[in-house]
């Protein structure tokens, strides 16, 4: 097995996720952790995640310095990579005058170097730093380097330590794969003998063991996550399991009909429907900051299920659709609040249920192909992601029934022009966001002043990182002259043309 350091990095579950793609066992553990456990645990390679600190803050994560005394291979990443020049005499971290987020171009310089052999010596790779190392260790030689990093990747081979600036666990790096694996298999020489079905019986077994014959609520989402989870938990437990399906007002066009359809006929899931769209926009009314809207609205869907789960009587279990990408953006330990996501950062302190987040550990795309194989149809695995506040984070701002009426009914005409233009698999997400601006237009021979409506469409591979979709222009037109058409009080289309980072997907 390989362990993964936390240092903080909004990538670090990747980082074990990508390790475990090559059939090797591989988790996250924190930096707090000593030599000596490690010792214990044996694993043939450590890596050090990135990290938001910078290695001279007070508060900056350090490690046991024992742990490079260990004679185990250390890949460090990024942080992981300053902190093991830090740590190293003769090494030097600084403040980079240029902060460098996005794609940037590295040459390795030493051809033979150990991540890099065989590969081209120009590769693109993603960076995502403030600090960077300006004096290799002793010991140490420098092999890449890029116009902003000039020293990007290092190595010491007699101990078998290795530092990289830039993230190879991110889809971005074009050779990162390709370079985690050189560090797996040619230093630490771990084995593949670990699989991804074993995720499943492996789960399984957990949900039964945890669950015993007491009852589990699941909320519904309709969305992939909740829905694998439904699937997941029904194959475990059966009809132990009550699934919740809240309609908060905040869903797309048709969605509710279509999840009780799907889940409730097809899969045989017994769901109860719960119709809650005043009270959702009860409490959301005035409320205009986004991080008060989510909480809004994850508190909210919470007391919807104790209310359920009081009715239905000794339910003991909360299941939950969790992503790992839920869970490190809204703050672990050591990573930074991006935004709460609502699963996880809505939770009121009185809440009666424990909770069961079978994918806490998975990206999206796991959980699709997790979906794959319990046998859930294209249809529902390969549902565009949909987040939990729903609607209520694309209305931008105060949400009413008119902008919620604006968004639903543009993004059906956009759901229906992607498709139509057969771009619904290879775009991650699309959708039409209402910023709740309004500009000045001419519609027949009068002036109009209206909403303009945003469309973000992104490609992405889990979600953690992604880019815009470059959605043809004839599309792009069909699209804007329908909705400014159909859906009334709109007379502006926008095109969201950033990618994440800097943004994120969604816009609140
Ligand atoms: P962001 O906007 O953070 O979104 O780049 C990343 C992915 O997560 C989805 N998302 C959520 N999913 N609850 C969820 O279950 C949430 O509160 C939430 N917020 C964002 C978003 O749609 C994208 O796929």
């Amino acid at each position: 097995k390989i362990i993964v350091l936390d240092f903080g990095s909004q990538y670090n579950q990747l980082i074990t996720r990508r390790v475990r793609e090559f059939g090797i066992y591989s988790e996250l553990l924190s930096h707090k952790i000593s030599a000596a456990e490690i010792k214990e645990i044996a694993p043939k390679g450590i890596i050090f995640s990135g990290g938001p600190n910078s290695v001279y803050d007070e508060d900056a994560f350090r490690i046991d310095p024992e742990i490079f005394e260990l004679g185990i291979p250390i890949l460090g990443i990024c942080y992981g990579m300053q902190l093991m020049a830090y740590c190293m005499p003769g090494g030097k971290v600084e403040n980079a005058n240029n902060k460098e987020y996005g794609k940037a171009v590295i040459e390795v310089t030493d051809p033979e170097a150990t991540l890099f052999k065989g590969l081209p010596t120009e590769q693109t790779v993603w960076m995502s730093h403030g600090d960077l190392v300006t004096e290799v260790p002793d010991g140490f030689t420098s092999v890449a380097t890029s116009v902003n990093c000039p020293i990007s990747a290092i190595q010491n081979l007699d101990k078998k330590f290795y530092g990289l600036q830039f993230h190879t666990e991110v889809r971005n790096t074009e050779f990162g794969d390709d370079i985690l694996r050189r560090f797996a298999f040619d230093v630490c020489e771990a084995e593949s003998n670990w699989s991804m079905e074993d995720f499943i019986d492996l789960q399984i077994a957990k949900i039964r063991e945890t669950v015993g014959d007491k009852k589990v609520l699941l909320g519904l989402s309709g969305g992939v996550d909740s829905s694998v989870v439904g699937v997941l938990l029904h194959k475990a437990i059966g009809d132990q399991l009550t699934s919740i399906f809240v309609d908060h007002g905040l869903l797309r066009k048709n969605e509710a009909d279509q999840v009780m359809e799907m889940l409730g006929g097809k899969f045989g899931l017994n769901i109860i429907k719960v119709d809650a769209q005043e009270r959702f926009l009860g409490k959301l009314e005035g409320i205009s900051d986004p991080e008060t809207k989510r909480k809004t609205i994850g508190n909210e869907f919470i007391r919807v299920f104790d209310d359920e789960a009081t009715k239905l009587k000794g339910i003991d279990f909360l299941a939950q659709g969790t992503l790992y990408t839920d869970v490190i953006e809204s703050g672990t330990e050591t990573a930074q609040t991006i935004k709460s996501h609502h699963n996880v950062g809505g939770l009121p302190d009185d809440m009666q249920f424990s909770l069961i987040e079978p994918l806490r550990t998975l990206f999206k795309d796991e959980v699709r192909e997790l979906g794959e194989k319990m046998g859930m149809s294209d249809e529902l695995v390969w549902r565009q992601p949909f987040p939990g506040p729903g609607l209520g984070i694309r209305v931008l701002g105060e949400i009413t029934e008119e902008k919620l009426t604006i968004v639903r009914d543009s993004d059906l005409i956009l759901r229906e022009e992607i498709k139509k233009a057969g771009l619904d698999r290879e775009i991650w997400q699309y959708f039409t966001v209402l910023p709740g601006i309004k500009s000045v237009g001419v519609m027949g021979d009068g002036r109009t002043y209206d909403y303009t409506v945003g469309i973000r469409g992104v490609t992405s591979i889990d979600g953690m990182t992604a880019d815009f979709a470059r959605i043809p222009w004839d599309v792009l037109q069909n699209i804007s002259v329908r909705i400014v058409n159909e859906v009334a009080h709109v007379n502006r289309i926008v095109y969201d043309i950033t990618s994440k980072p800097p943004s994120t997907i969604e816009w609140e």
